[in-house]
């Protein structure tokens, strides 16, 4: 079998690790990016779209924004809208003058992509990572499945940056690991039209029918969503089914309209929530999905991932450089801590704006919050920072 030698072994190439290798390369440390899927397909999938403030800043300072920065849409606002009236909540000036931007992750995943193969690091492609062994012995080992055939990686670090389907979060034993998991009864159909956003910001919108959502990629590409029962199937949709419920469940007493166009992508998500503690195990740090998933209305799980990196990026310098592990023991404490505080705030987007088709308690409890929000100049305070940097809080 194929034996190769790193510093760092980084399981899966999305946005944690992508980044994770890029800060490695600049401080100076070795790394190699396994990724099961071809380049084509994970620079086309399409997932989320915001990126908060202090993101952008990092995905800035490190080199890797200058394409975010020239075409990315930089809002200062959003929209809620219920009850057939629409409410800005003025994120900037809410947030002592920061923004949020609109660019998608998967031209994130191309610029980090495009950084790592210039730069000459590797990145193995169509490599699915089988077996972690070692983690807690010093001698960490990557057992992989390559084209080529069976390669070893062996290793002083692993990195599990392969999201919640996989291998990585299955290597903590059971009597390490605690999960924290649970399941929404609704789940967001998506898609990706060719037709020019209606509107400037980004509207958050319930609706007795069920949940929407209207987003964008870019002056001509709009993105919608829309809350859908779990066991919905997508061929049950059909173009005009999906735009006439959007139509309705967007529309305003001053006749809001959604543009429509031919639809490029369509996908049903479900919405979990995860929290995988401790996000350490000997040699092994997990990062992104692999140790957490938040529902997708606070926009958070791109930016959490990328904010993992940029403490693990750092640990590991400390520790390969300077021989101080300070740290790298710290880092699943010093994460967690923001985890838990996007969960928190992922879950009070989720449950204010998804109706209960069977629970009128709840719909009213969510309709006062919602009211509160609009009506209260402290409560916008609170949304519009979570909302704007709360991984940089
Ligand atoms: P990922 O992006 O999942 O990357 C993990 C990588 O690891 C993948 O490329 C995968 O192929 C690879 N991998 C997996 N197993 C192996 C293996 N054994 N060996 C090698 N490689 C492996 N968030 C939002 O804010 N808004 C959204 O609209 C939204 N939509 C989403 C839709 C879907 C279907 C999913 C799954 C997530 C969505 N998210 C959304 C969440 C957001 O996209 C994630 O939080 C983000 O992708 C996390 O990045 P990551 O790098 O941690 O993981
Ligand atoms: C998106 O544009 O894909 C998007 C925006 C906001 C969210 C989730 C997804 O909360």
């Amino acid at each position: 079998m194929k034996e190769l030698r790193t510093q760092v072994a980084i399981v899966g190439a999305g946005p944690a690790g992508l980044l994770l290798g890029h800060l490695l390369e600049r401080s100076g440390i070795e790394s190699i990016i396994l990724e099961r899927r071809s380049r084509e397909y994970v620079e086309r999938r399409v997932r989320a779209g915001v990126i908060e403030h202090g993101i952008a800043n990092l995905l800035d300072e490190s080199g890797a924004g200058q394409r975010m920065r020239e075409v990315g849409l930089v809002h200062h606002g959003v929209e809620v809208r219920f009850e057939r009236r629409s409410h800005r909540i003025p994120l900037t000036e809410l947030s002592g003058g920061k923004s949020i931007t609109v660019y998608g992750q998967q031209e994130v995943v191309k610029d980090l992509v495009r950084l790592r193969l210039d730069a000459g690091a590797p990145i193995v492609f169509d490599a699915a990572v089988t077996a972690l062994d070692g983690l807690s012995s010093g001698e960490p080992t990557v057992s992989v499945s390559a084209p080529e055939g069976d390669v070893l990686v062996r290793c002083d670090f692993v990195a599990g940056c392969d999201g919640s389907f996989g291998v990585s979060h299955h290597a903590l034993p059971a009597n390490v690991a605690r999960r924290h998991e649970r399941t929404f009864p609704t789940a967001w159909l998506g898609i990706l039209a060719e037709a020019p956003p209606a509107a400037e910001e980004l509207i958050y919108c319930r609706h007795e029918n069920g949940f929407a959502l209207y987003s964008m990629r870019s002056p001509t590409l709009s993105r919608l969503y829309l809350g859908v029962r779990p066991d919905e199937r997508l061929e049950d949709w059909s173009d005009g089914r999906i735009w006439d419920e959007l139509s309705t469940r967007l529309a305003t007493d001053e006749g809001a309209v959604v543009n429509r166009g031919p639809i490029l992508e369509r996908g049903i998500t479900a919405m979990r929530t995860v929290v995988i503690e401790p996000m350490r195990y000997g040699a092994l740090f997990l990062a992104g999905d692999a140790a957490h998933i938040v529902p997708p209305t606070g926009a958070k799980g791109m930016n959490l991932a990328l904010a993992d990196v940029r403490v693990l990026a750092e640990a590991l310098h400390e520790s390969i450089m300077s021989h101080n592990d300070t740290l790298l023991d710290s880092y699943s404490d010093t994460c967690l801590e923001r985890v838990w505080r996007a969960q928190e705030f992922s879950n009070y987007m989720t449950q204010m704006l998804h109706p209960s088709f069977d629970d009128e308690f709840e719909n009213g409890v969510q309709t006062a919050r919602l009211r509160q929000l609009v009506n209260s100049r402290e409560a916008a305070t609170v949304l519009a920072r979570s909302y704007v940097d709360l991984n940089s809080l």
